[in-house]
This record gives structure tokens, sequence and C-alpha cells, in this order.
């Protein structure tokens, strides 16, 4: 037997084979049950043999040898060099390996070649799916259905599981306000309200009730701090907000998914208060370990550590290294600056080593909850992996959460839904007839060409003829488009216009499928222009000249500024990318089978000058009231305050009506507010009912709305519901200009309705 096999076994019964007195379990005290007392007593037993370089090594994280999300790190990039480490126990973690197969191979690796067998913990990231990908995280966020939400991470964690992984970087719980920056598609908006709601339903979806169970994965909140408010939506630019903005907008849903219990967080690339995230002392170790009482660990982003360097904020990668371990991140994705130097800056006595067991002691404390020391092997069963990836049940799920995703934004005549019968339909766009795109991006165990197009979801629907013409190109067909590479967004060619134009001349309705590629959004797609990418927008031009009779099926992974088509086009539905059920969801939608509920989670503008621009917004001295246009107020003289759509905006098949509105007080500190909803069309429907609040006056500058409350409801036609929405001291209260929480006294406005521009009103005081 393998000496690493037999050091292995013991720590499987660890508790009774290494001894534990004498030991501080301090820290696992806290947590009060003796199963996290047990997990400390076997960590400290654990760490009491690891060398320092083993320690370290658990800190180490490489992405596979075939894959990469990130630029080529400088230092162990050689294949050959990484499985040295692997072999010498110097490696905790991979990213970027999937299938049984290879995480059982390097597995083995670590359990049995290695002196002390510790089980290696795989990440990946399950963004929005594992194989079958679900619609793109800002689009799920539009539901507003947390259940569903919930049910997508749970169904990605048991596909990842099944595949060998047990840890997925998600959910990215960023909120950002800036259409510009490609990320938003990864997000749930704007709202830091929603956005909690949302982090806790994905990490709970993804961890369930039970880590150890083989079908949840460990999550990861990222990216720890403010990484979606990069200037000028520049990817990875600076970054600078207030103090009101960091603890009122970016802290929530990070806290909030603290408080469920998040296993890890990842740290940010992005600099705070000109201190890179990841150097961050303040935000890992004050806010998040200290005042949050977080004991997961820190990951580092891919190379966030060495970019210290390039940064201008440490002098070397020595000097990144300690920096990082001081600043509490606990793990070194794809820098190798732990694994190079850590060991002589502890030698040298310039980091304690302390740090490294307390980072160390989080990282196992994951591995253990995982139940990778009960069976490293938990996760690959090949058969299993069959049975499972793939699996229809989670085909029908995505076919329901992309259904949910989908907004209506315009309905003019109710040219939605269309006629079953005897009409001569055109489908028109490149994106209509793409397999591809409408998977997104982060598509990483997923394949190229899965998703149902819009053309194969129509043509399920037999009563009408369709006839299909691309129009314009979005961007360079490729079968083989990966994630790295960079998409054209500046198509030039109008070839098929003519082709598309006599198309729609003959045909009684036009559905034409515009938008962004999968690939022009996500991380490093930044844009200046946020519009209909190429000559999509000529098109829809030339079209609209020869037939007004158009549905616009937008597909996009963030919000675009299309104020031509807002004004001129009949009917619009946002569809964003919603995975590989996405012509099955808009099919049903656009023939009326399934009535549009989903609302927006970030504003839409009129034009990128407006943008960052967010319904949450505070008061200046000078507010433009109603829009009077009068000289030195707060606006612009060449576009309006207005958004195009503003956040919460969405409409159904059926109106509904909001009258009644009732406060209550409970006691003074808790207020109920009611209303009557009332379903005033002719068809069943979903509404979601939002509530805000303004906090009138106080020690500092509040919102106009905040969101604070919100219900989905199902109504039939006519039907009356009376719904309740509480106010408590936490939502009323905020964070104060020295980040401090308090509730003060005052006159509230109420606002209830379906979008954060409600008009239904009413007031209370604290
Ligand atoms: C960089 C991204 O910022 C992060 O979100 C992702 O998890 C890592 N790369 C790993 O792919």
């Amino acid at each position: 037997m393998k000496k690493a096999l037999f050091i292995f076994l013991i720590f499987n019964c660890i508790s009774c084979k290494v001894p534990t007195n004498n030991i501080d379990t301090s820290q696992d005290d806290k947590f009060g049950n003796s199963a996290q007392l047990n997990i400390g007593k076997s960590i400290d037993s654990l760490l009491s043999v690891m060398t320092l370089e083993e320690k370290i090594g658990q800190m180490n994280q490489y992405s596979g040898f075939w894959d990469a999300t990130g630029p080529t790190p400088k230092a162990g990039d050689v294949a050959a060099s990484k499985y040295e480490d692997l072999k010498k126990g110097l490696v905790g973690s991979m990213l970027n390996v999937k299938g049984v197969k290879q995480v059982k191979a390097l597995q083995k690796i670590a359990v049995e070649e290695t002196r002390l067998g510790i089980p290696l913990i795989f990440g990946f990231d399950v963004i929005h799916g594992f194989k079958t990908i679900s619609p793109v995280p800002l689009a799920e966020s539009a539901s507003w259905d947390l259940e569903a939400i919930k049910k997508s991470a749970q169904n990605a964690a048991e596909e990842a599981a099944a595949s060998g992984i047990n840890w997925t970087f998600a959910p990215m719980v960023d909120i950002s306000r800036d259409a510009r920056w490609g990320r938003v598609m990864e997000g749930a908006g704007e709202d830091p309200y929603l956005g909690s709601k949302i982090a806790i339903a994905r990490v709970k979806g993804f961890q369930g009730e039970d880590l150890s169970s083989p079908k949840t994965i460990a999550a990861c909140a990222k990216h720890f701090a403010a990484y979606g408010f990069p200037d000028a939506g520049r990817e990875y630019n600076t970054v600078d907000i207030g103090t009101s903005t960091l603890y009122n907008i970016v802290f929530p849903p990070f806290k909030a998914a603290t408080e469920a219990d998040v296993k890890t967080f990842m740290n940010a690339f992005n600099i705070l208060n000109d201190i890179p995230a990841t150097g961050d002392r303040f935000l890992q170790r004050d806010v998040l370990k200290k005042s949050w009482g977080f004991n997961g660990f820190v990951v580092s982003d891919w190379g966030s550590i060495g970019e210290m360097v390039t940064h201008g904020y440490a002098g070397s990668d020595k000097h990144a290294a300690e920096l990082a371990v001081k600043a509490g991140s606990d793990m070194d994705m794809e820098s190798s600056a732990y694994v190079i130097e850590l060991a002589n800056l502890v030698k040298e006595g310039t980091v304690k080593e302390q740090l490294v067991n307390d980072a160390v002691r989080r990282i196992l404390r994951v591995k253990f909850e995982l139940g990778l020391f009960d069976d490293p092997y938990r996760y690959c069963n090949e058969q299993h992996e069959k049975n499972t990836v793939g699996k229809k049940a989670f085909h029908q799920d995505a076919l329901d959460m992309a259904k949910k995703s989908i907004v209506l934004l315009k309905n003019e005549n109710n040219l939605l839904p269309l006629k079953r019968e005897n009409q001569k339909i055109a489908l028109i766009g490149a994106l209509a007839n793409d397999k591809t795109s409408p998977l997104g991006n982060w598509v990483l165990a997923g394949e190229n060409g899965f998703a149902i197009s819009v053309l194969e979801g129509l043509k399920q629907y037999k009563g009408n003829t369709i006839t299909y013409a691309e129009g314009a190109k979005v961007a360079l067909p490729n079968s083989k488009l990966h994630f790295t590479q960079e998409l054209d967004v500046n198509e030039t060619d109008t070839s098929g216009f003519l082709e598309a134009i006599t198309l729609a001349k003959k045909s009684d309705v036009v559905v034409m499928v515009l938008g962004e590629h999968g690939l022009q959004s996500g991380e490093a797609r930044s844009r200046t222009h946020i519009d209909l990418p190429g000559v999509q927008q000529s098109l829809l031009e030339e079209i609209y000249k020869v037939n007004k009779n158009i549905v616009l099926v937008l597909t996009n992974g963030r919000p675009l500024a299309i104020p031509w088509a807002s004004e001129h086009i009949p009917a619009i539905v946002e569809a964003w990318q919603l995975g590989i059920q996405s012509g099955n969801a808009i099919a049903q939608v656009l023939y009326g089978d399934y009535n549009p509920s989903g609302k927006l989670t970030m504003t839409f503008p009129k034009s990128v000058g407006q943008v960052p621009i967010y319904y949450n917004n505070k008061s200046t001295g000078r507010p433009d009231i109603e829009n009077r246009k009068e000289v030195f107020k707060s606006r612009y003289i060449d576009e309006a305050n207005e958004p195009l759509y503003p956040f919460g905006f969405g409409l159904s098949y059926t109106a509904f009506s909001y009258k009644n509105l009732k406060v209550k007080t409970a006691s003074n500190r808790e207020f109920k507010i009611s209303v009557n909803l009332t379903n005033t069309g002719t068809v069943k429907g979903k509404e979601v009912a939002q509530l805000y609040i303004h906090d009138k006056y106080a020690s500092v500058v509040r919102p106009l709305r905040e969101l604070k409350g919100f219900e989905l409801v199902e109504l039939e036609p006519n039907e009356i519901k009376t719904l309740e929405f509480t106010l408590t001291e936490k939502e009323l209260g905020f964070y104060n200009h020295l980040g401090k929480f308090v509730v003060e006294p005052g006159e509230f406005n109420v606002f209830v309705g379906g979008s954060s521009n409600a008009s239904l009103t009413g007031n209370f005081s604290l």
C-alpha cells in the first residue's frame, strides 16, 4: 500500500487515530455543533502533521492542463511542472477540469501519490447550468421567481457534481448599473434587495441542505468587492465608489450569501479606494471574516495576486503574495505566487505561519464538509455521470426557467400572441437560426450548436407558414466558437437585406430576432455602443419600410439602447440568451401558450450617454421635476432623463390594476402595507407586485425609491387578491456615510405597483 494512501486512511478515522489533546479548537466552538467540532479536531490533527510546504500547497490552485479561463500564467503553466507539483502535494485545488475520467485521474495523484493524500477540491465555472445550459443569470433574474432560480442552481449542481465537480465559481452577486460592462449578463441586475434574495436562492440551490450529498457543490460569492462598478463600464477598470454605495448597494448580496452559509468567496480584479481587492485587508479580514463572521475560504480571481504587481501595488510577486495572504486571500488561483514565494516569506518571518494555518484550516473545512475526506471519489462515478448529465428533467426545468425569464416590453394592438393559423410569417435575423448564441457566455461544459433555435421552436407550430431569411449577420459564424475568442461587433455585410425585404413584403407578420451574439457579452466584452451590433438596426428600419407588423425578439446579455425600435416597432420581446431550450420558450411565448411575466432587473437606457442609469438614484438639489426642461436643472439638453424601460418593468398578455393601498402599523417599528391586485384582462397571468419606499428626510440623502418587497402572484381574469407586505427596521434602516447601520425616525413614502414607476402610494412615520 502506498504511504500516501496509508496516511489518507488514517485521516479517514482521524478523530480516533491522531491525538487531539492540547489543540486550540476555539475557532470551531462557535459553531456549537458536534459535526463541526469533529471537523475542527480533524483539521487540527491534520495541520499538526503538515509541513509548511504542504500547507501552502493547499492554498495553491492550478487550472487544468487543457483549458484556461484567463490569460496564460507566467509560472506553473507547463503541464509537466503542474503534474510535478501535484505529486509533491503542492496543489490543493484544480479548476477547469471536467468529467469523471479527468477528475478521477488527478484526484488519484493527490490521494495516492502525495505524502498525506489530501484530496483536491475541483472548481469550475458552473454559471448557468453545466452541460444543460439554462438562461444567463441576468435573464433568470428577470423571472423574479426565487424558487425557479434556486431549482436552476440545484440542477446545475447535480449535473456538475455527477461530472466530478465539487465547487462552482458562482453566484456572481456583483450589482451593476452599467450596461456597457459585459458581465452584467452574469449577475442579477442593479438592485441590492432583489440581488440579495437571488444570491440566497442560488447559494441554497448549489449547496442544498447537505454539502456532502453527491448532488450538491460548494458555492462561491464573487467578486468581492465592487467589481460591477468599473469606470466607464470598461472591464477590469478602476472602481471609484463612495461608502454609501459600497455598504448599501455592493455589500448586501455578499452579506446575504454569507448568511446563507456560502462556503467560499472570490475576490476581485479591481481596486477599491486605490487598493486591489485581492490585497484589501479591510474587505477580506475586517468586513467579511470579522464583521460578517465568514468561516469559509477566499479564493483569488485568476492571477489577481500576481496582477497586484501590474497594478503598481506590489513590488514583486513575493511582495504580492505577502500582501494577499495578510489581507486574507486564502487560495491563489493561477498566480503561483503562494507556491513559489510563501514558504520563504514565512521562514524569514515576514508572514506569520498562523496566517497560513488559518487559510489552510478554512480550505480543509470545506473539503471535510464536502465529504471529500470520507470518499475523495464521491463525485466520480462514470455510470452516475452518464445517467445524470443532460437528464430530460433538467431540460424541462431549463425550458420552464427560460419562459419565466422572458420580458414583454411592448405589445401594441395585441400583435402578440400570434394568430395560430393562415399566417405567412417571415422570420428574419441570423440569431433566429443560431443554435449556439442562445447558450450565452460561460458555456464551458455545454456544447456549441445544442440550443433549440427560434426557427426550430416556431416550426413546431404547424398552422402558419414560416419562411426564414438571415438578413444580416451578427458575428462571423464559426462552429468552433469558444468563449476566449473575441467576436466582431462591427459586421458590415448587407448582402442579405434584399432577400429579407422581399420576404417581409409578402408576409402577414415579420418576426425579427436581433441582438447580441452570446459571446458579445460576458467577461471582457465591454461595449461603448450598446445598440444592435453590426447592420441589424439598418435591417430593422428597411424591413419596417415594407411591413410594419413586426415582432422584434431581442436576444442579448445586457440592456440595449434601442429607442428607434421602441418608438416604431409594435411588439418587442426581451428574450436574452435563454439557454438550451431558447427556441421552444420563445415560440411558446409568441403563440401565447405561455403568458410572459418577466420584469427587467436592469434599467434600459435611451442612449449610452445616460449610462450608468438606475432607478434607485437620489434627488439632486435641482431635480428636473416633471420634465419641465428649465435651465439650471439636473438634466441633459439633448436627451430626457427617463430611461427607455425602467427597472421592474414588463408587460403581460393580460392587465393588472393596483388599488386600495393601506398602511397598518403593527408596532411602531413594523408596518403592514396591503393592496388589492386585480387581473383586469381576459387571460390568466402572473404579476410581480413590487413595493418601494422613500425615506423622505434623513441624516444622509436617501434614494428616491428603494425596492423593499415583491410578490409573484398568479391570477385568473377578474380575480382579486389582497397582498400584504411587511416593513421592519431591516428594510427601513440604511448604512450611513460611516458604514454604520442606522434606523432613523421620520416620514416614509411607500409605492406599490408593477414597476419602479409604481404610482399607487401611501405614507407612514417611523
Ligand atoms: C476570471 C473570472 O473573473 C472569474 O469569475 C472566474 O471564476 C475565473 N476567471 C475562473 O474561470
